[in-house]
């Protein structure tokens, strides 16, 4: 049996088709469904639906043999616990920092809201600049309209969320797509099984490209 962990929302509808390409569909609907474990129509494979930065850790621990995460969770976590084969190019976006409008320069000690603590500190730390990095779990946006930040490090795709803030982006971090990560112990003991799922997706995503 594989067990493969992912994330209800953006990353679940975007993985679907090339899991269905696999001939993995879920027999209850994880849209209406309560269930955490979802059987699929084929009966070698299981899904199961956790949070999107619960992924690596579920992946990592062996309670999924494979998952499908974001390089932003991915980066956050520390990737080296697990094997990352495939870029899925799914659930495309980038993290980038991004001030108000009308602030012209970011100062040399630069308060930063993010759920991206790691990631946020090694950038800023590589530019050599001061960073205080404030934690949130979400609506980042918020933090530099009330006087929480200076900046923030989040993700950004078409852009509007900054806008209706009235903030801008500036710097980019890193592109984001979603991975294929999978435990270092099954890769050696479902060795077959998993590489050929994995050159599956690599078909699917070729015939894509
Ligand atoms: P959690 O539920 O664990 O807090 P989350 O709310 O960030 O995670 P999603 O919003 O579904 O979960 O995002 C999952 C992944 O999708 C992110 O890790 C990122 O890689 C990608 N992503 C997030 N926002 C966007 C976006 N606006 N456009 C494209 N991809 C995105
Ligand atoms: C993500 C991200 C930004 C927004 C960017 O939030 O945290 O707020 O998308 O997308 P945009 O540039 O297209 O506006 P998401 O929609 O996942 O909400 P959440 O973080 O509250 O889950």
């Amino acid at each position: 049996m594989l067990t493969i962990a992912v994330s209800k929302g953006r990353i679940f509808e975007d993985c679907m088709p090339l899991l269905e390409e696999a001939g993995i569909f879920p027999i209850d609907d994880p849209k209406t469904s309560r269930k955490l474990i979802l059987d699929t129509t084929r009966s070698d494979v299981q899904l199961i639906i956790i949070r999107a930065t619960d992924v690596p850790t579920f992946v990592e621990y062996g309670a999924a043999d494979l998952g499908i995460a974001g390089k932003d969770v991915l980066l956050e976590h520390g990737a080296e616990s697990l094997y990352e084969p495939l870029d899925l190019k799914i659930a495309c976006c980038r993290l980038m920092t991004a001030t108000p409008k009308d602030l012209f320069e970011i100062p040399k000690r630069v308060r930063v809201a993010t759920k991206y603590v790691k990631t946020a500190q090694q950038y800023f730390a590589s530019r050599g600049i001061q960073a205080e990095i404030i934690k949130l779990y979400g609506s980042m946006e918020l933090a530099p309209l009330v006087g929480l930040a200076d900046c923030i490090v989040d993700l950004v795709d078409t852009g509007n969320t900054l806008k209706a803030n009235g903030l801008e982006p500036r710097d980019l971090i890193m592109n984001i797509s979603s991975r294929l990560v999978v435990n270092k112990a099954a890769m050696k003991m479902k060795h077959a099984e998993i590489q050929a799922l994995i050159e599956q997706f690599k078909l699917t995503l070729a015939k894509r490209a």
